[in-house]
């Protein structure tokens, strides 16, 4: 089922990728170290992807009664941490999600879509100027495995994406790990595409494009 008119077709492709994405986690990419349950969700170097500029963004599409998409509210720590946790299959606490997010300096806005005021997909903008100046880094994405499928994660970039533009940026940037097909084909629909940091990335991205095209 999907709520914004997004059908996924092969069953056993998905469960096999959905499978791939387990236990793989966003990184600490803020300069803090990480606490062991990022540590132990590491599983290997990180690739970055761009959107070349924020232009073309797809409309938001319209959600159901019961949900929204808005900015979390400050008395939402709890109900982020919960949402993470399920996301990212690894323990998040209020005070990771205010260190990592709500209250993290390069943070500027955390988004949610919130189904019955429960937030259950979501997505930070980030500005990193030392190492992509100019630059929104998308940070954070993550939905609730019983909301996955459904077109939330793809809603919360897009909305991060406008949240860029408005500020005038210039492009979009994001890290993530090559095996995260769910978030490879969320990031390569919306028009983020490889950026070859080392020799090695090429090869990688050859091996994981056409098991995504399949
Ligand atoms: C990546 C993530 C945010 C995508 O959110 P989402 O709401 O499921 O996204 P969408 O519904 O827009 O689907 C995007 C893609 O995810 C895939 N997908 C995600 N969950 C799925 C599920 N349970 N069943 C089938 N497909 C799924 C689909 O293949 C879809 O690709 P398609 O458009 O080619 O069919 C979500 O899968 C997630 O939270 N993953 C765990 C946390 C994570 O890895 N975050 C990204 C870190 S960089």
């Amino acid at each position: 089922m999907s709520y914004l008119g997004h059908e996924h077709g092969d069953g056993a492709r998905d469960a096999e990728e959905t499978a791939l994405a387990g236990g793989i986690v966003g990184a600490a990419h803020d300069g803090l170290p990480e606490s062991s349950a990022e540590a132990a969700g590491r599983t290997e170097r990180d690739i970055l992807m761009r959107r070349p500029d924020l232009e073309d963004i797809p409309e938001l599409e319209p959600l159901p009664p019961d949900f929204a998409l808005r900015r979390a509210r400050p008395d939402e720590v709890s109900a982020l941490a919960t949402l993470l946790t399920r996301a990212f299959a690894v323990p998040w606490d209020d005070d990771l999600v205010r260190r990592r997010l709500s209250e993290a300096p390069d943070v500027e806005a955390i988004y949610v879509v919130a189904h019955a005021g429960v937030p259950v997909a979501t997505a930070s903008a980030r500005l990193a100027p030392e190492e992509h100046p100019g630059s929104g880094y998308l940070h954070w994405v993550g939905a609730d495995p019983d909301y996955q499928g459904k077109g939330l994660g793809r809603l919360v970039v897009v909305r991060v994406l406008m949240h860029f533009r408005e500020a005038g940026l210039r492009d979009a940037v994001l890290e993530t790990q090559v095996h995260n097909f769910a978030a490879l084909r969320t990031y390569l629909r919306l028009g983020f595409v490889p950026e070859y940091r080392e020799a090695d990335d090429r090869r990688r991205w050859s091996r994981v494009l056409p098991r995504l095209l399949r």
